[in-house]
């Protein structure tokens, strides 16, 4: 599945002031942003909310939003004080705005842009062209009658919100998931062929010429078939002028499919393409410092690349999200702030609370695979003291079943009961002066899943 010999894991520092555990995480790619965000850190007061934090950053942060909570007081003031750019989560999709043909009902959407207009948030435009929830006269239309069909409705709805829109989801969740890199059967797929993407692109941009035209999808998360049949798309669409800005990576993560070791570098080589980068639908299943930490590489990685523009969320609270099981938001039940909203604060420079003088104990990690095979491939993580000299670290090494870890070195690792999580410490003396190295390696037995491990945050003392 996985191409590239050599994945690359960046991932900027949050500017702790407090808590001496926990660390960043970053590589010699971000070297430059990174550096511009320890001196911002350093001077600036830290913002107290997502959306403040992010704007110190020159990003948004938004949310995911339903019309139907908006009523509900605990919701619509979290939504009002964490987040200063929203997406509608279903309310602008075809079966809700064009429920028949040329008949549009804009109610909810409008509910949402409104609310969002008057109190200064962004938002994002959620979904013009996409497979799912598209009613049922579509999929029954010839060929020609389609074409007039999209085109109309990305015309229409684009217009009727012409201005209000930072950023549009154009076409979304074209491709098929595994290896074949190949485009998913849809009516649009199916009776217009491939073109049907370009077109809807130059449509979008006739109808509103100053929104921000994306390509989204998700599983394009690190680099595999998926994301490089994107990155084929988006480079082709550069190089013959037709119209996209960005790109859209949806994010949604569990322990099945964790944020990927070459997130960071991903992001990268489409922002390389000429296009920004959004993290569009942002959730994390988990609890705790798992799902914390994993949220600070996520936010990390956006902070790592300049062209990565802001991050959304894909909802306010667990309660209404889409896979409320598995609690993947940064409030819970009650709008209580989780473990994982103080990291993505603290991520983006923020201070959830703690406050406390700099200095502290810190490191940072940065992954890349030294040796690939056709079976098995090592991959080295470098740990790197943070401005103080730390006399330990621990962070993890997460690969994807059926992956297994066969060896390691120079380290002492631990493991989880599944065998899929290496938690490593020193081996021996743990101490580093600041801005001191140490590496320690694994070798990976691919099982004929070739993606990289995920890499943990590390945690100095
Ligand atoms: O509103 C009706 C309600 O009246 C009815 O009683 C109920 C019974 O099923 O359904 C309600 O509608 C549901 C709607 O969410 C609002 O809750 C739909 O059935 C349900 O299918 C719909 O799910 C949405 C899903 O997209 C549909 O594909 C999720 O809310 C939404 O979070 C999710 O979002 C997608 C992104 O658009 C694209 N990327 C993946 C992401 C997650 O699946």
């Amino acid at each position: 599945m996985l191409t590239r010999t050599f994945t690359d894991r960046t991932i900027t520092p949050p500017p702790r002031r407090s808590r001496a555990r926990r660390a960043l995480v970053f590589g010699t790619a971000g070297l430059l942003a990174s550096a511009g965000v320890t001196a911002l850190a350093g001077t600036a007061a830290a913002a107290s909310t997502l959306g403040a934090a992010a704007a110190e950053k020159g990003r948004y942060f938004g949310t995911a939003v339903a019309a139907n909570h908006l009523g509900e007081a605990a919701y619509a003031s979290t939504l009002n004080t964490e987040f200063n750019s929203v997406t509608p989560e279903n309310e602008m999709k075809w079966d809700a705005v064009e429920p028949s043909r040329n008949s549009f009902s804009y109610g909810s959407a409008d509910q949402i842009v409104s609310h969002a207009q008057s109190r200064g948030m962004k938002v994002r435009g959620h979904t013009l062209v996409w497979h799912s929830q598209l009613p049922g006269w579509v999929g029954g239309l010839g060929a020609s009658d389609l074409r007039t069909a999209m085109n109309n409705h990305i015309t229409q709805v684009m217009t009727h919100y012409k201005g209000k829109i930072h950023s549009w989801d154009v076409v979304n969740e074209a491709f098929q998931d595994g290896s074949s890199g190949a485009r998913r059967s849809s009516p649009f797929q199916d009776k217009l062929g491939n073109g049907f993407i370009e077109e809807a692109f130059r449509t979008a941009r006739t109808a509103d010429p100053a929104a921000k035209l994306c390509y989204n999808d998700y599983n394009t998360d690190g680099v595999n078939a998926k994301s490089n049949a994107v990155y084929n798309l988006v480079k082709d669409f550069k190089a013959r002028g037709v119209p996209i800005d960005c790109v859209g990576f949806q994010s949604h993560f569990n322990s099945a499919s964790p944020v990927p070791g070459d997130y960071r570098a991903n992001l990268q080589r489409f922002a390389d393409l000429g296009v920004d980068v959004q993290i569009t639908e942002l959730d994390i299943e988990g609890s705790g410092t798992a799902q914390a930490n994993s949220y600070t590489n996520v936010v990390n990685a956006c902070l790592g690349v300049s062209r990565c523009t802001g991050i959304t969320v894909w909802g306010v609270t667990d309660k209404y999200s889409w896979r409320a099981s598995g609690t993947p938001l940064l409030f819970d039940g009650n709008y209580a702030k989780k473990a994982a909203y103080t990291a993505v604060l603290t991520a983006l420079g923020g201070s959830g609370g703690g406050g406390g003088g700099g200095g502290d104990a810190a490191c940072t990690v940065t992954y890349s695979r030294t040796n690939d095979w056709s079976d098995r491939f090592n991959g080295q993580v470098t740990v790197t003291a943070g401005s103080a000299a730390i006399t330990g670290w621990t962070t993890t090494v997460t690969v994807t079943s059926p992956q297994k870890i066969s060896t390691n070195w120079n380290g002492t690792p631990s493991w989880d009961s599944s065998g899929n999580v290496m938690t490593m410490k020193p081996n021996g003396n743990g101490s580093l002066a600041a801005g001191a190295s140490t590496s320690f390696g694994f070798t990976v037995m691919k099982n004929g899943n070739s993606s990289a491990p995920a890499i943990g945050s590390c945690s100095a003392s």
